[in-house]
């Protein structure tokens, strides 16, 4: 079965486009602010970032960098949140004011592993700019400097966020449906990704 088009892949709309873009132009303009002068290098973690990092960049105002880590999970034995890179930087960070952008934070293990690993390199400050939150899942404290939209404890989809990588590309965020979300969690395509 391929997957299922919209609309009946999602069973409600939590955030519109046009409320996100009306808050991705609120995150712009509060990071124009807070780092003008400072010429900030913004960090993005492929993939689910990258809608939201193409909005956000043009709607910052002053000169800034951009790059991009892509990550794989370790196995399970290595435990939640250990990360393995599958590309650095290519960017040297020591000095530079490093704002790190992310889609979503969960459980925030994820976050906690990349945060650890960029201060040793040395930046200048180092923060984050999530788009979505979903704090109720958080298992490690970390402190968000810019945060879009809390979020409730429902899988979610649209404007990055995916399911088996599908939805992606939605302009808004939605709740999957259920007759999605098979029962086993595998999908009906056989889609292993
Ligand atoms: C998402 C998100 C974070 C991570 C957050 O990435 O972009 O990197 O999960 O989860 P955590 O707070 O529980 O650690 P995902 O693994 O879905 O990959 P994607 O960016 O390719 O969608």
């Amino acid at each position: 079965m391929p997957f299922q088009p919209l609309p009946d892949a999602i069973s409600d709309v939590l955030l519109t486009e046009q409320q996100i873009q009306q808050r991705v132009r609120g995150l712009g303009a509060a990071i124009s602010a807070d780092y003008a002068g400072l010429d900030p290098l913004l960090v993005g973690v492929l993939r689910g970032v990258v809608l939201f990092m193409a909005d956000l960049m043009r709607a910052v105002s002053i000169p800034f960098g951009i790059d991009f880590l892509a990550i794989t999970p370790y196995g399970a034995q290595a435990g939640p949140g250990q990360v393995r890179l599958l590309k650095d930087l290519e960017t040297s960070i020591e000095g530079r004011h490093v704002l790190f952008v992310e889609d979503m934070v969960d459980t925030g293990l994820t976050l906690h592993t990349l945060l650890r690993m960029l201060r040793e390199r040395q930046p200048a400050s180092l923060h984050v700019c999530t788009l979505f939150d979903k704090p109720r899942l958080r298992l490690v404290k970390l402190p968000l400097r810019y945060v879009g939209f809390e979020l409730p404890d429902r899988y979610v989809v649209g404007y990055g966020l995916d399911y088996r990588q599908r939805y992606r590309n939605l302009p808004f965020v939605g709740v999957l449906s259920a007759q999605v979300l098979l029962p086993s969690g595998v999908s009906a395509d056989n889609d292993p990704s």
